[in-house]
């Protein structure tokens, strides 16, 4: 499902900048020109370069591709997934620095909106803290105001997700998750997005399920259809109502990842991958 309970759309396939440090601006110059219309980032200087995809984005806009054709999506990153390189104020309210962490990403970024905006984690493993929900009633502000599409967040369980759709003014329009095929592919969260139409992003589908390729009914189904395996996952992702994210470095698996939509799983297909891991 790439179009949320608000009525706004995702493109059907996002490209992560994650730890592409120094090479961060080439890649996605190169992703965006391969054809990817999403890019996903964070104001979190461990893992990502926010900077340096805005560079990408301007070098983007002289060649012709301007914001308006893309689609994009950073996150605040709750203090204790920073290290000393803070986005923010930590000495003020949470909502305040959101509001910092927001601002210092659109200049990083050099525009003056998002299309998605997503909690980085929760605060806690379980249930949903006072601060989250200063940083979600922050983030339903900036929604509100009409200066991010959309509001997610990433990293939540079920029992999270389910507290905040129940409590909150906007509930997320996003939810980006690890999928592992050994819990269903996420199938408890996947669940939930479906019922109220929540967009699922996920990510590490290909290094979170190695034991998956090694099946050799999946490697003769990648055959059968004349797929790669990490098309054949990325399709299946698709076809279960996700959108993937893939952090590719390469060229030629850019085109391929892109390319997993040129074909169709059978449902039988579909069902034994979604429960591969299931035992
Ligand atoms: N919210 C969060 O907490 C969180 C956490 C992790 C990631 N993310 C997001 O998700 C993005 C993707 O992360 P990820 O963990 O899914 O991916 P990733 O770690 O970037 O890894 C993808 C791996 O798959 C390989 N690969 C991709 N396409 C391939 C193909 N067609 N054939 C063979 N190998 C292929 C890549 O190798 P090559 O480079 O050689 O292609 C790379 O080793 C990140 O960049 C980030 O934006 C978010």
């Amino acid at each position: 499902m790439n179009t949320a309970y608000n009525h706004v759309s995702a493109p059907s396939f996002v490209y992560g900048t994650a730890w592409k440090k120094e090479a961060t601006t080439g890649l996605v110059i190169q992703a965006v020109e391969t054809g990817y219309r999403a890019i996903d980032t964070a104001n979190q200087l461990i893992h990502y370069d926010e900077a340096r995809v805005g560079e990408a984005l301007l070098a983007l806009a002289n060649k012709g591709i301007a914001r308006d054709q893309l689609f994009l999506q950073t996150k605040f990153t709750p203090v204790n997934g920073q290290d000393h390189r803070l986005p923010y104020d930590v000495n003020e309210p949470v909502g305040t620095q959101v509001r910092q962490s927001f601002e210092s990403s659109l200049a990083h970024l050099h525009t003056d909106h998002l299309d998605s905006y997503v909690l980085h984690g929760p605060y806690y493993g379980r249930g949903l803290g006072p601060e989250d929900w200063e940083v979600w009633a922050a983030m339903e502000q900036l929604y509100e105001s009409r200066r991010t599409r959309m509001i997610g967040i990433s990293n939540v369980t079920a029992e999270q997700l389910a507290l905040l759709c129940a409590k909150a003014k906007h509930k997320p329009m996003v939810v980006q998750n690890r999928c592992y095929a050994a819990f269903g592919w996420d199938r408890a969260v996947r669940e939930i997005c479906r019922a109220h139409r929540i967009i699922y992003q996920g990510f590490s589908l290909l290094t979170a399920n190695r034991e998956v390729f090694i099946e050799p009914d999946v490697r003769a189904m990648a055959a059968k259809y004349g797929m790669g395996l990490a098309q054949l996952v990325f399709r299946f992702a698709m076809q279960v109502g996700m959108i993937p994210l893939t952090g590719t470095t390469n060229r030629q698996h850019m085109e391929e990842d892109l390319a997993s939509d040129q074909f169709t799983l059978s449902t039988h297909d579909l069902e034994r991958i979604e429960t591969i891991g299931l035992g």
